[in-house]
């Protein structure tokens, strides 16, 4: 099923100038970037995108780091695509992320695990409504797998 996750390179990538490798590897894979912007994470916009995560040990910390320097947020769409991107992170913890994943390759410590994605349909809704306008999502064109697919029906 055609699914939009909400996909950030974390303030540590962008610093380490892993944008790019980043983003390579999400057009690799065949998903369509509908959305994509460079931004400084306002507290705001932290409190929100971490709720789920407040009062736990580790929530300061964490919004600290990701209000530290900008991310680049992003709409990834395509087949399976919030379990997909999961799959292509790799583990939270990039000590047990796989060699392949994007923390598994690029990071060896949690609190600098370099990309965020949503963990479910709603959280990638209410994520997705966190940082982007409507108008800001640029879906209006094909990707080589929509022309693919389109051939077929
Ligand atoms: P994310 O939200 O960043 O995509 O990561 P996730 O779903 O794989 O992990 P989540 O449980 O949502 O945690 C959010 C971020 O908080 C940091 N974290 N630190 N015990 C700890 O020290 C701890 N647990 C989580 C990580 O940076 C994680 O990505
Ligand atoms: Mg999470």
């Amino acid at each position: 099923m055609t699914e939009r996750t909400f996909i950030a390179i974390k303030p540590d990538a962008v610093q380490r100038g892993l944008i790019g490798k980043i983003i390579s590897r999400i057009e690799e894979k065949g998903y369509k970037i509908v959305a994509l912007k460079m931004l400084q994470v306002s507290p705001e916009q932290a409190a929100r995108h971490y709720e789920e995560h407040f009062g736990k040990p580790f929530y300061p910390r964490l919004v600290k780091f990701i209000t530290s320097a900008p991310i680049v947020a992003m709409v990834v769409e395509g087949n399976d695509a919030i379990s997909g991107m999961r799959q292509i992170m790799g583990k939270t913890n990039p000590v047990n992320a796989e060699v392949g994943t994007i923390r598994g390759d690029f990071s060896p410590e949690m609190s600098f695990n370099v990309i965020h994605g949503s963990d479910g349909p709603e959280s990638a809704a209410r994520e997705i409504a966190i940082y982007f306008t409507p108008d800001e999502i640029c879906a209006d064109w094909k990707t080589a797998f929509e022309i693919l697919r389109e051939k077929m029906d």
